[in-house]
C-alpha cells in the first residue's frame, strides 16, 4: 500500500516540474498554485488518501509529503515573482505615453441660434447706451396687463390667451412690455431699456408660433421723442441684423399701451415675398410690434406726459431667428436637435 502512495508522490512531482516549466504567465502560475497546493489541490488529496494507512505508514510518507509541497512551493513563488516583473515591465512598456503627440482638440458647445440673436440685440442697443434688464418671467397683473393700459376687461387681453400661476394671481408674461412698467418705476426719465427673454401663451403650435417664444422689448422716454426716433432706431436694428439692404415696412396697428401703434415686418427670405407656408402666403413676416407709448402708461408709472414722451417695440426673437438662419419652422428651435444645432 504505502508503495503505491510513493509512486503516486513521485508522479505528482514529475508533474509539477513539466506542469512549472511549462507555466510562463502569472495567470497560468496562479492556476498551477492552485491546481496543486489550493483547498481542493492535489497535495491535499495525496494527505486525504494517507487516512486509509496505519499510523507508522502514514508517518513516513507524510515526512516525504511535507518537503517537496514545501521546496515545489518556494520554486512556484519565486518564478511567479520573477514572471510578474516581467510582466510588469512588459505593461508598462507598452503603455508608456508619448508626450510629444498633439493633444485631441476640445468639443466646443454651440450658441443656440436665439442666443446668438438675443446676443447681438443686446449689443446693438448696448451701444446705443440702452441699459440692458430681462425682468421677471412671473408676472402680476399689474405688470403684464393693467399698468400698460389693458383694463380688466378689455378685449386686447383675448389676444393674449395667458397661463396663470395658481400663486397670488400671478402669471406668466405674455410679452415683454412688463420691463417697460418696471423700468419707468425705477428709473426717473431718461429712460433706456432693452429686455430680451422668454414669454408664454396659450397657443397652438404651428410653422410660427409656439406657447413659449422669445421677445426683446425696447422702451425710451425722454423729452421731444416722436415717432422719427422709432422709425431710425428700428431701420438701425433690422439693418445691424440683416445687412444694409434688408427690406421692412410699417403697418398702423394697435396696441392698448402706445398711440399711434405700429407693425413692421421683413419680407419673407423663404419666399423671397412671393407667399408661402411659412409667411401666410403674405411674403411678409411680422418681426416685431411698436408705438409711442401712451399718455396713459406715463401717468400710471407717475411720469408727467406734458414733459415726456418715449417710444417702446417688442420684437420676436424666434422670428428674427428664424429668418436670419433660414429656419422655417419654429419649431426646429426648440426641438434641441445637435444636427441642428451644431450647425451655428
Ligand atoms: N407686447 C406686444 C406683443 O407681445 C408687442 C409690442 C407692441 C411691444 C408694441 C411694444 C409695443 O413695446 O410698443 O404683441
Amino acid at each position: 500500500m504505502a508503495r503505491v502512495f510513493s509512486f503516486m508522490l513521485e508522479d505528482l512531482k514529475s508533474s509539477f516540474s513539466r506542469d512549472l516549466a511549462a507555466a510562463s504567465s502569472v495567470r497560468e502560475l496562479l492556476d498551477l498554485q492552485s491546481r496543486y497546493f489550493g483547498a481542493k489541490g492535489a497535495v491535499k488529496e495525496l494527505f486525504k488518501q494517507l487516512k486509509s494507512l496505519s499510523a507508522e505508514e502514514k508517518k513516513e510518507l507524510g515526512a516525504a509529503i511535507n518537503p517537496f509541497s514545501e521546496a515545489a512551493q518556494a520554486e512556484l513563488k519565486e518564478k511567479l515573482e520573477r514572471v510578474s516583473a516581467r510582466e510588469d515591465a512588459e505593461r508598462e512598456a507598452r503603455e508608456t505615453i508619448d508626450v510629444t503627440l498633439p493633444s485631441r482638440p476640445p468639443r466646443l458647445g454651440h450658441l443656440h441660434p436665439i442666443t446668438i440673436v438675443r446676443r447681438e440685440l443686446e449689443q446693438i442697443f448696448r451701444e446705443m447706451g440702452y441699459t440692458i434688464d430681462p425682468g421677471p418671467e412671473v408676472e402680476s397683473d399689474w405688470y403684464n396687463f393693467e399698468a400698460l393700459n389693458f383694463t380688466p376687461d378689455h378685449p386686447a387681453r383675448d389676444t393674449q390667451d395667458t397661463f396663470f400661476v395658481d400663486v397670488d394671481k400671478l402669471l406668466l408674461r405674455t410679452h415683454t412690455s412688463n420691463v417697460q412698467i418696471r423700468s419707468m418705476e425705477r428709473f426717473q426719465p431718461p429712460v433706456k431699456v432693452l429686455s430680451a427673454g422668454r414669454v408664454f401663451r396659450r397657443d397652438e403650435i404651428t410653422m410660427r408660433r409656439s406657447p413659449m417664444f422669445h421677445q426683446c422689448e425696447g422702451l425710451l422716454v425722454d423729452k421731444g421723442i416722436h415717432i422719427g426716433h422709432l422709425r431710425a432706431t428700428l431701420e438701425h436694428m433690422v439693418r445691424r441684423l440683416f445687412g444694409s439692404d434688408a427690406k421692412m415696412r410699417m403697418r398702423p396697428s394697435y396696441f392698448p399701451f402706445t398711440e399711434p401703434s405700429a407693425e413692421v415686418d421683413m419680407s419673407c427670405i423663404f419666399c423671397k415675398g412671393k407667399g408661402c407656408g411659412t409667411c401666410s402666403q403674405t411674403g411678409w413676416m411680422e418681426i416685431l410690434g411698436c408705438g409711442m407709448v401712451h399718455p396713459q402708461v406715463l401717468r400710471n408709472v407717475g411720469i408727467d406726459p406734458e414733459q415726456w414722451s418715449g417710444f417702446a417695440f417688442g420684437l420676436g426673437i424666434d422670428r428674427v431667428a428664424m429668418l436670419k438662419f433660414d429656419i422655417p419652422n419654429i419649431r426646429t428651435l426648440f426641438e434641441n436637435d445637435l444636427r441642428v444645432l451644431q450647425q451655428f
